[in-house]
């Protein structure tokens, strides 16, 4: 038997206030994302723009309240002119990044539309690999004033007399990857970022950038890339992208569970960075974080490398189309934990991505769209985990894996959300062989009441969703009890667990 978790749960423990922009997603012209994906007109369920209400039914109810547009890699050679005005003058563009030709029959009106249905707002991209300030400042005016300038004008003339309101805007996207068009090296990557966020911050002063961290924690040039980006676009700058992707390449799933603690040590790290460079610079003003990639990636790549290579130049072909498992599930429930205990810096993040590329929602063309394993953990947080996040202060067990030392036996973020009178523990058992006894200590709420009790549990680690049903899918518990203010319950291995409390 594996030793208790014990945690005390104050509302004076606070972290921070929750950025809700932490429930953020990603849609990127790749593969099905955007054609089958999100807009389909010969589809069924098509709606009269030609979005597929199937998808827009399952996007609202994760509760997405940004999405990130239109790359992703594909930024880096994105003529957004090439996207506006009338469809049928629309020219059909190469996208080197996916080896996919581009119809661009959907373009930033059209996504702006469909982003309102979705009741979320867009972080657009600049293209800063194979352009520039220029470009970036009238995609600016095009997108964001009301002026009789040219841009501007254009879109009142395409048919969009309000303005798009985007605020957050990224400075072009993984600028440090060799496989990026028109990768630079940091101190390049540092001036044209900083000369393009000034310059959109004097045409528009309400806007917010994100500076490009490196593209992972493995990066050679990781740690020098960010002090010396940063370096240069200090000032101008809001926030830092982090990027990472996980996967159970060793099949070995407690170093699975366990690699979650990299995407932690990566944080802290970017975090002390920015730090650094405020201290060097004698500045008053804090960058905060925008993980705005992540997620589990490695189902289908071998697949992918060989339609790319094989079959270039398709109209959206299936690409990234992973079909995850019930441990992939386990471990976005871990990151997603991770982002809430250090959300007084992680301001921004995206789950990349989703609709068919990497996804939690997935469609058939003919047939019907359908959720992912990865779906519920995402659903819960996005739901249950608004409000301050609480510090959990926390005895648990400790085990080692394969590649990592120290591992908590259970990950677990308290968050209370005051307005509406709820507490949520978020708490996962990563050990994959043993239940852990759990017991909350909640004598500083008063009158409230187990509400419910959801969670992911299975023996199968490689349990999959598919548009014939859901294998993975929440079970209620009533297995607890409630006494004197302390929760106590034992948490199945390898499950996932979300506990609500409400004032009675
Ligand atoms: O999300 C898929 C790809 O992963 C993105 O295009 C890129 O930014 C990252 O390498």
């Amino acid at each position: 038997m594996a030793s208790k978790t014990r945690m005390i749960v104050e509302k004076d423990f606070k972290i921070a206030d929750i950025d809700n922009r932490i429930y953020g997603s990603f849609i990127e012209h790749l593969g099905r994302a955007v054609y089958e994906g999100i807009y389909q007109p010969e589809h069924d369920s098509a709606d009269e723009d030609g979005f597929r209400k199937d998808v827009i039914e399952l996007v609202k109810e994760l509760g997405v309240p940004v999405v990130r547009y239109p790359g992703g890699n594909f930024v880096s050679n994105y003529y957004w002119e090439d996207t506006v005005g009338p469809r049928d003058q629309r020219k059909k563009r190469l996208d080197l990044a996916w080896r996919t030709l581009e119809p661009n029959e959907i373009g930033i009106s059209e996504f702006s539309k469909w982003a309102k249905k979705v009741d979320s707002s867009v972080m657009m991209a600049v293209n800063l690999g194979t352009r520039g300030v220029p470009d970036a400042l009238n995609l600016l005016e095009y997108c964001n004033l009301d002026t009789d300038s040219y841009y501007s004008s254009l879109r009142r003339e395409h048919g969009d007399k309000e303005p798009y309101g985007i605020k957050l805007w990224c400075m072009g996207n993984e600028m440090d990857g060799p496989w990026q068009v028109g990768q630079k090296s940091a101190r390049e990557y540092g001036k044209v970022a900083r000369e393009a966020a000034k310059a959109m911050k004097m045409m528009d002063e309400t806007i917010e950038c994100v500076v490009c961290g490196s593209s992972a924690i493995g990066m050679p040039t990781f740690g020098q890339w960010e002090a010396d980006v940063l370096d240069e676009a200090y000032d101008y700058v809001d926030y830092v992208s982090l990027h990472q992707y996980f996967g159970n390449r060793d099949k070995d799933t407690a170093d699975f569970f366990a690699s979650l603690d990299d995407l932690e040590d990566f944080i802290k790290a970017v975090s002390a960075i920015c730090d650094y460079v405020k201290a060097k610079k004698h500045s008053k003003k804090t960058i905060n974080l925008s993980f705005d990639e992540w997620n589990c990636w490695y189902h289908a790549s071998e697949v992918d490398s060989e339609t790319m290579e094989k079959k270039p130049w398709g109209l959206h072909p299936h690409l990234l189309e992973d079909n995850y498992t019930y441990e992939d599930a386990i471990v976005n429930g871990i990151a997603l934990i991770k982002f809430l205990k250090h959300s007084d810096r992680v301001k921004i993040a995206c789950l990349a991505q989703l609709v068919n590329v990497i996804a939690p929602i997935m469609t058939e063309s003919d047939g019907p769209a359908w959720r992912q394993t990865i779906f519920y953990p995402f659903y819960h947080a996005s739901k249950y985990g608004r409000g301050a996040a609480l510090r959990p202060v926390m005895t648990t067990g400790t085990h080692k894996t394969a590649k990592h030392e120290d591992v908590t036996d259970v990950e677990a973020i308290p968050v209370y959300n005051e307005e509406k009178g709820q507490l949520t523990i978020f708490a996962v058992n990563r050990l994959t062989d043993e239940e852990v006894p759990f017991e909350a200590d909640l004598r500083g709420f008063e009158g409230y009441k187990v509400s419910t009790w959801q969670a992911l549990e299975s023996d199968d680690m490689l349990l999959s969703n598919s548009a014939e049903g859901e294998k993975v899918k929440p079970v209620t518990k009533s297995e607890y009890s409630f006494t004197d203010g302390t929760f106590s319950a034992s948490l199945k291995p390898a499950s996932w667990n979300v506990i609500v409390l409400e004032k009675a």
